[in-house]
């Protein structure tokens, strides 16, 4: 089965409570009806009611009725969860007053929605910048246990019958939120990644943190991070097959493995690839999709108490029906770990 229909499958299945913030954005609407349409998730919407019943009458969409709407100009919705971000940011000085206006912004006021327990996670950015989407999540949803960064994951689908990855599944971390990660964020993105892996892909992954040094063949600062991000990743979990500091080629490809790293547990057979910074993640995986013509799915939010998702400006309805998806499975996926 291909990965899409697997996670839809499994959405339909467990049918999860999905927020989208920008209920009156025209491409979020016409995907929130395809969703409602084919039971995947239970959608709530947040802007005024008449306007977003208008946009949906013009949009000729017929399902949109069936989504929960929430005013976030309505006092009653502001009462219920304007204390429970004021008590999150208190320490931080905020007044009530400004907890009630920042609780009227829609992209927090979905979070404090999935924070209270009435949504299970939420999907924005298709007209705000990333920035402001995952300031949000951070300040109000937070990060998992033993997490205290979050990062984002490209699942590339590489042709059928690529000999790399499982199934020509690979999984790119980070790509989309650290700048430079410490030794310790980058053995956490590693634990995440590996958690997505499974989650999403449905892969038993296989994690390889990345450098331009196998195994002491170079030495230099950048180096010696990913050799300590190693050892701390091993520690945090014993259990996963997961090694470094290895170049890409040792990490892909049996034959130099067993050349550059014969003790390698991946014996070249990573599905999980970890880069030491989000310039050589970003550009990595956009080589990847640009060069090799490779699907790209993403970037898949991880490490956080509750997914939440961000688009791109430029996506299209299909890129946000995709990501309610994705966001749907990664909610199964906590509530699964979690019991
Ligand atoms: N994980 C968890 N919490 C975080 C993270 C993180 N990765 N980064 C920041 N935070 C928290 C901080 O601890 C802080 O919490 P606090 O207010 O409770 O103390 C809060 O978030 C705000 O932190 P700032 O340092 O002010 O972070 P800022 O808001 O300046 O930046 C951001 C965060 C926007 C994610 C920044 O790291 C960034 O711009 N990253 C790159 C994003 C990007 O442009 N990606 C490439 C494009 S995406 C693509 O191509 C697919």
């Amino acid at each position: 089965m291909e990965l899409f229909e697997k996670l839809t499958s499994k959405a339909h299945a467990n049918r999860q409570r999905i927020v989208l913030p920008e209920g009156l954005e025209p491409r979020t609407l016409t995907a929130a009806d395809r969703i409602i349409e084919e039971e995947l998730a239970d959608i709530i919407l947040i802007g005024h009611e008449s306007e977003i019943k208008e946009l949906a009458a013009q949009l000729k969409l017929k399902n949109i009725d069936k989504a929960q709407i929430v005013d976030p100009s309505d006092e009653n919705v502001i009462d219920k969860y304007a204390p429970l971000f004021f008590e999150l940011r208190k320490k931080k000085g905020i007044s009530m007053e400004e907890a009630r206006l920042t609780t009227a912004n829609p992209l927090y006021l979905g979070c404090l929605m999935v924070k209270a327990g009435d949504a299970d996670g939420q999907v924005a950015g298709a007209m705000n910048t990333t920035g402001n989407v995952l300031r949000a999540a951070f300040q109000v949803i937070k990060t998992q246990p033993g997490i205290n960064v979050v990062s984002g994951t490209f699942v590339m689908l590489l042709n059928e019958g690529s000999k790399f990855g499982t199934n020509g599944i690979l999984i790119f971390a980070d790509c989309a939120v650290v700048p430079n990660p410490t030794a310790p964020e980058l053995a956490q993105i590693a634990i995440s990644s590996a958690k997505t892996a499974r989650d999403i892909a449905g892969i038993e992954p296989r994690v390889a943190i990345l450098s331009f040094s196998t195994k002491g063949s170079a030495k230099s600062e950048s180096v010696d991070k990913v050799i300590e991000a190693t050892k701390i990743a091993h520690d945090m979990a014993p259990e996963l097959i997961l090694d470094g500091e290895l170049q890409a080629d040792a990490a892909l490809v049996p034959a130099v493995a067993s050349n550059k790293a014969p003790n390698s547990p991946l014996s070249g057979r990573a599905n999980v690839l970890i880069f030491p910074s989000l310039e050589v993640g970003n550009i990595a995986y956009k080589l990847v999709q640009r060069l090799g013509g490779v699907q790209a799915v993403g970037p898949v939010l991880q490490g956080l108490a509750a997914p939440v998702n961000d688009l791109s400006r430029g996506c299209f309805p299909e890129d946000i029906y995709k990501t309610i998806i994705i966001t749907c499975n990664q909610a199964i996926g906590l509530k699964e770990n979690n019991r």
